[in-house]
Parts: C-alpha cells; structure tokens; sequence
C-alpha cells in the first residue's frame, strides 16, 4: 500500500521555539492531515536534536546537565504542540536508546561498505552550524554563511567518511529523481554544490562529550549530524528488533519518504543524508521540500540574531488556528517572508474575519431565521457545485505541490462564489415574497450551506479548530473530516442548527498595536534571555496554584488512531471528568479501570486528537524515553481527595 512519511527537522534544544520551528511543523501537520484527507496512510515524525557542542555548551552555561537542558524544552515544545492540534504520531529524541540503537546499526553498515577512515582533519569549524567550512565558501574574514558569526581553525585525528565517493552516484539520482529536491530551484543548487566536487566528511569528533559514543573510536562521538540525520529511520524502528513502521514507511516499494526542512540545512539533507543511506544500501528519502526563512526587518529569525518571533500573544489574543493559517497564507512555500504585526493584522481582519467568517455567519444565520436549521433538501445541480469542482481540482494540485498559498486561495475563490451567489440570489426576498417554505429558498439556502461546508473540509488542514466549529454550526460532528467528506452532498438536512459565536471577531488594528506595541514579538535588538533561568525554584504560593486531586479510573478506553493516548473518565468525588492521559504504550484499558491516580485539576482544558481533556494524570517520567509510570494512591484514599 502507498504510504506517506512525513517528517520535520529536529530541533536543536539549546533554543525555544520560534516562528521558523512552528512554520516548519505546522506545513508538517497540514500536509500530513491533507494526504490523511484524500484517503492516505500516513506517519507524522518530529523531535529534537538533543546532541552536540552547543547543547553541551547552554546547558553549562546554565548550570544544568545537558538532559536536564534538553528535558525542559522538550516540555515546550510538546506544549506548543497540543496548542498548535500538531498530529504528530511520534517525538523522536536523540537521546532515546531506540536511536542510539539505529545509528549503531546505520555505522555497521556503512563500516561494512568499507566508507570509514581515520584521518587527521583541520578545517574553518563554525561551532552554530556544527560544520565545516572550506576556504572558498567563506568570506575574507572567513564568517560563518549561515550565522555570519566568525568561524574558528580546527584540527583533530576524526573518522571520514568516504562522501567523495558518493558524488556520480548523487548526481545521477538527481538526474533520474527530478522530484528529489523540491521547489526545483533548490536542486540546481544541489547539483551545483555537487558538481564544485566533494570532500571526505568527517564524522566523528574528539572534543565533544555529549554525543553517541562512535562505535570502534573510544573517546570518539559521533558527529552530530550523522547521529541527527539518522533519526528519520531510527524513529521508525530501524536497527531495533520491531522495525514494522520502518519496513512499512521507508523500505517499502510504495513507501513515499518526504523531509520537510528550511534551506539553511538542504546540504546536509540533500548530500550527506542519501549519501550515508547509499553507502548503507538502504533507500533515500523520495523528496526533500525546502522552505525560505522568515525574516523580520530584513534578517533571518534567530536566537543569534536576537529578533525572534514568539507567537504566545498572537494565539493568546487571535487562537492558534489563526496563526497557523497566517503562516501558510503569507509565505510562498520555498520563498522567503518577513513577518510583521501589521502584516498579521491584515489577514486577520480580511481574509478571516471578513471573507471567512462573514460568510459562515451569513450563510449560517440565513438558515436559522429561515427554517431553525439546515434546509431540507440537497441541491445538486448548480453553479456553487461547479465552483466547488474547480476549486477543489486547484486546491488539489497545489496541496500536492506545497502551493499552500495557491491551495488557499482556491477555497477563497470558492467562498467568493458562494458570496457573490448569496447577494445575486437575494434569499432573504425569496423568504419574503415566498415563505420560508419555498423550495427555490430551500434550494438556494442549500447550495450556499454546502458550499461553505466543501470550504470547511478543504481548510480543515490549515484551521482544524475552525473547520470543526464551522461543522458543528452547520449540524455535523466536530470533527476532523475524512475522505468521503470531500464530496459534494454530505450537509443533513432540515436538522436545527445551533446559535454560533463569530470565528473571528474583528480586531481594532491600531488599537492593537498601539496598545500591545513590543509585546507581540521580542524586542528586536537585546539578544534573546537564556531559555531557562538557571534558579528555577518557585515560591509556596506558586505550588499552591496547582490543584492536585485523588481520582479513581471509571472508564478507560484507547483514543483511536493513536498509540499514546488513553481517554480516561475519573471520579473526582463530586464530579466525574474526562481526561486523555498519554499512557496508551504502557497501560492496557483494564489494567487502569479502578485505580486511584493524581490529577492536576485545574488545567485549562485542551483537545488531544480531538479529544477533550480536563486535566491531567501524574506520572513519573522514567528512563531516557521519559516512559510514564503512573503515580499509586493507596485504595483507601477517597477519590477527590487534595493532595500537598
Ligand atoms: N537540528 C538541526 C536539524 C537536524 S534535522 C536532522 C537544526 N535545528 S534548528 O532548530 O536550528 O532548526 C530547525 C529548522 O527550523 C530548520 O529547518 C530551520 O530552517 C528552521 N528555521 C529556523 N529559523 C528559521 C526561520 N527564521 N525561518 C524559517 N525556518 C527557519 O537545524
């Protein structure tokens, strides 16, 4: 069967999240659910890069040990997460035995094509990139391209691998596999880079400590990027004794394997990752998409450069749905953005409180004054239909093709239609001259719910929490569509519709940014606060915020379609809630129902696969992996009890 894996970079943990991290992972999450919303299979990888000199180096600057370091990001990033409905099915860490495991595996395999030597290596070393750089990529002053930071001399006896070996084997995979690097620009510049001839890559490094151990080179680890790139097979069982996903989604004849990445990291992705994967005789990723930069005054987002973008005020103030749709509506996928508060702005008011939710309100209200609900037949035949037949074709192709914009702007073409459809159509005279009966009304009123309806599933990708409210509105389920939603046809009829708040009120602008000026971004010139400050004991009063409950299991079932999560109904004394709790891997369903836990209470509720869940279970993270035990309360305790 045809799969789709698809994967973002890990990210290093010496940063927070940023713009550039999120936008890699929301195009992640929105082609994933869109190859999900026309009937693929798919698997959706993530996780961090937990290895290497600058980990090793924040974290001693912070006075923690690098897994600690690694430990509290990793937290953040799960958090942004479950805000952002990011589906991710696994969070690889590099830190994990299961990939230390597969990168053995990957070296024995290389080791075995006879691609290792031991050499000594000097070269310009930038310590951000973790790379090496050779005179004639470096300016005069020999700054880093990337991070423009000055690079430094560097010489220790390494391990090498033989890439040099590899460069006539890439170039005709990239002549055979056009589609290999994705937008097209981006692999003229591959083969460029290939063609200028390649150099022996050293992969192993005597300096750093925080690494993988190189198997056969006591005092050795590996490189950071080797023991990185790894993680796209290591994550799906590769080297380990259950490699089911592995041979499911990568070494499989129908098995589409596609990175998602940002160009400052193409090189390692188009050379050296297919090139380890050849000297491995295992099969290379089928596409490597690669997006631009966002820029703010001019200049790539970045810790180092001091002008990040973090979206907690946005999402605070505008949801995440609507951060999500201005990333994929403003960059051109492969093209760089610049990100403004203004420009945020603008979308928001035009495109989603004024095309988007003008149009669900109207179309919406129009049905409930006029029949309480949806109309009571379906209409087949008619210009919204076809509107929807086009826009659905060019939605299509440009999902296919990472044109998220393009994608987006076919919908909106639809939206127009049913807009323009609605004023020419004038329902409200038809009611008025016809009676709430009319079949013309009902026809009309028809057309233009189930135009608005096609628009929610097609967005549903970009704005999952929007598309579900435009369904609840029109009498569906809220919930994520699938495939046979895509058709024409599936509005039920004459059900009452609920009342329904506005999806995106509109905001003042200048009220806005004059009132929030600095606080929706960092400040753009002081460099960026550590991550975490290296006192982080809190005071009594700060406990005390958190309500910490005895609860029994009453209920306990599998959350479908995930293998972490477990819906969970408890007895909190005087209440009974629900809870999904991410121990699916380690609890069966029964070994749960009539166990005491400890849940935190007082947790805003969030959507876990769609799932609501108020509140959360405790349990120790053990081992590298993090596995959760769950915390025991002996059976005598009553169930809401408080625990301090
Ligand atoms: N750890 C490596 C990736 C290893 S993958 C085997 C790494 N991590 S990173 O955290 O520095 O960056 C991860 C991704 O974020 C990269 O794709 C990078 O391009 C992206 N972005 C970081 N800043 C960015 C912008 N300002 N704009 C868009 N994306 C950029 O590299």
């Amino acid at each position: 069967m045809k799969t789709f894996y698809a994967t973002t970079p890990i990210y290093y943990v010496n940063d927070l999240p940023h713009i550039g991290h999120i936008y890699t992972t929301v195009v992640t999450d929105v082609v994933t659910r869109f190859r999900r919303l026309i009937g693929e299979k798919t698997r959706f990888l993530t996780g961090t890069d937990e290895h290497g000199q600058n980990i090793e180096k924040a974290a001693a600057a912070q006075g923690v040990a690098p897994l600690a370091l690694a430990d509290r990001v990793v937290e953040r990033y799960r958090e942004l997460y479950r805000t952002f409905e990011i589906q991710n099915d696994d969070f690889i860490r590099t830190t994990e035995p299961r990939h230390r495991r597969g990168v053995e595996a990957l070296i024995a395999r290389i080791a075995a094509a006879g691609d290792f030597y031991t050499a000594k290596h000097e070269g310009w070393y930038c310590s951000s990139c973790e790379a090496f750089y050779t005179e004639k990529e470096l300016d005069a002053e020999k700054l880093c391209p990337v991070h423009a930071r000055p690079t430094t001399w560097e010489s220790e006896e390494n391990v090498f691998f033989r890439l040099s070996k590899y460069a006539a084997p890439l170039l005709e995979h990239y002549a055979n596999h056009p589609e290999f690097v994705r937008p097209e620009s981006r692999l003229a510049e591959v083969v460029a880079f290939v063609k200028g001839g390649l150099n022996d890559l050293s992969v192993s490094r005597s300096k750093v400590q925080w690494g993988i151990p190189f198997p056969g080179h006591p005092g050795h680890v590996v490189y950071v990027w080797l023991d990185a790139l790894a993680n796209y097979i290591t994550a799906l069982g590769f080297g380990s004794p259950d490699d089911r996903y592995y041979r499911e989604f990568w070494d499989h004849a129908e098995a589409r394997r596609v990175h998602f990445i940002g160009k400052d990291i193409l090189r390692f992705h188009a050379v050296y990752w297919p090139a380890f994967l050849m000297s491995a005789r295992l099969p290379p990723p089928t596409t490597v998409w690669t997006h631009g930069w966002w820029l703010r005054d001019a200049k790539k987002v970045s810790k180092s450069v001091g002008n990040v973008v973090r979206p907690d005020q946005l999402v605070a103030d505008f949801g995440p749905d609507a951060f999500r749709y201005f990333l994929m509506r403003e960059m051109s996928f492969g093209q760089d953005a610049s990100f403004s508060d203004e420009a945020f702005l603008v979308r928001y008011n035009a495109d989603l409180a004024n095309d988007l939710g003008n149009t669900v309100s109207r179309v919406a209200a129009l049905c409930r004054q006029s029949f309480g609900g949806t109309p009571r037949e379906l209409c087949t035949d008619n210009e919204i239909m076809q509107a929807f037949g086009e826009a659905e074709a060019d939605w299509r192709a440009a999902m296919t093709e990472c044109q998220f914009h393009r994608a987006l702007d076919a919908v909106w073409k639809l939206l127009t239609s049913v807009n323009g459809y609605v004023v020419a159509k004038e329902p409200w005279k038809i009611r008025k001259q016809e009676g709430a009966d009319s079949a013309r009304l009902h026809r009309v009123l028809s057309a233009s719910a189930e135009g608005v309806r096609v628009a929610a599933v097609m967005l549903s990708p970009f704005i999952p929490s929007t598309s579900r409210k435009v369904f609840e509105t029109f009498a569906l389920d809220p919930k994520d569509p699938v495939p046979a939603d895509l058709a024409w046809g599936r509005l039920p009829v004459s059900t009452p519709m609920p009342e329904a708040p506005a999806l995106f009120p509109r905001a003042d602008a200048a009220v806005y940014l004059s009132g929030k000026e600095g606080s929706m971004t960092d400040s753009a010139t002081p460099p960026a606060a550590p991550p975490v400050p290296a006192d982080d004991r809190i005071a009594i009063e700060d406990f005390q915020k958190v309500r910490l409950r005895t609860a029994k299991v009453v209920v306990a079932e599998r959350v479908p379609k995930s293998n972490k999560l477990m819906r969970l109904e408890v007895d909190l004394g005087d209440e009974r809630r629900q809870i999904v709790a991410g121990i699916a891997a380690q609890y069966a369903p029964e070994q749960l129902v009539g166990r005491n836990v400890v849940v935190v209470a007082n947790l805003r509720p969030a959507k876990l696969m769609g799932v609501e869940s108020n509140g959360m279970v405790l349990a120790a993270a053990v081992g590298e992996a993090g596995a959760p035990v769950l915390l025991d309360v002996p059976a005598d305790v009553p169930p809401g009890s408080k625990v301090k």
